[in-house]
């Protein structure tokens, strides 16, 4: 299964997946591209340092269908056949959901379909929730929509402040995609 993985920051669950790929963890796979929307993402240095080509395409004023349709001809140009989305913070054109229909994951720090976009997790803190996680599911051209792959509960404890509760989802974040990653690929 060859993969490429989106990113627009820090790029944690992209580190997570490649090394998850290069220790066999993920079978059967191959990281064969990561693309940033954004030149200065952390992310690309992770990649790099792990012998993973980044490439970097930016919108530069352009539609967000023919900044897409460029990520996409990258993508496709490599061979690749699972597009995982991973902290790219723009919501895809339906032109690429189309073309890579049922071939695009997300991971997001929430049980979905609560709380959805930005700050995913403060949402849930800030309603008081006791129960929140993180999930991976299907993307389709709806915000942190599409059918759920795996999911993973996180407790918010009453000690737990919002940076706490981001980090014990982040955790679980890392091995929630490598499973979803490993059952795609199996
Ligand atoms: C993660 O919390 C992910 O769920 C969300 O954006 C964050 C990206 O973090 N979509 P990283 O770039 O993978 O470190």
């Amino acid at each position: 299964m060859k993969l490429g993985i989106l990113i627009s920051g820090r790029g944690s669950n992209m580190a997570a997946i490649v090394d998850a790929v290069a220790s066999g963890e993920i079978p059967d796979s191959e990281v064969a591209v990561v693309i940033s929307d954004k030149a200065d993402a952390a992310g690309i240095v992770k990649a790099k340092d792990r012998g993973v080509e980044a490439v970097v395409v930016e919108r530069r004023g352009r539609t967000r269908a023919e900044h897409d349709a460029e990520i996409g001809d990258a993508l496709e140009s490599r061979g690749v056949e699972l597009v995982c989305l991973a902290g790219y913070m723009r919501l895809l054109s339906p032109e690429f959901v189309r073309r890579f229909a049922g071939r695009i994951v997300n991971i997001h720090p929430s049980l979905l379909p609560a709380f959805p976009g930005l700050d995913a997790q403060k949402q849930a803190f800030d309603a008081g929730i006791k129960i929140t996680g993180c999930t991976v599911h299907y993307v389709d051209e709806f915000l942190d929509h599409g059918p759920v792959i795996l999911q993973k509960e996180v407790e918010r404890l009453d000690s737990d402040t919002v940076e706490t509760l981001t980090q014990k989802i982040l955790a679980e974040e890392h091995q929630l995609y490598i499973d979803a990653l490993k059952k795609l690929a199996g």
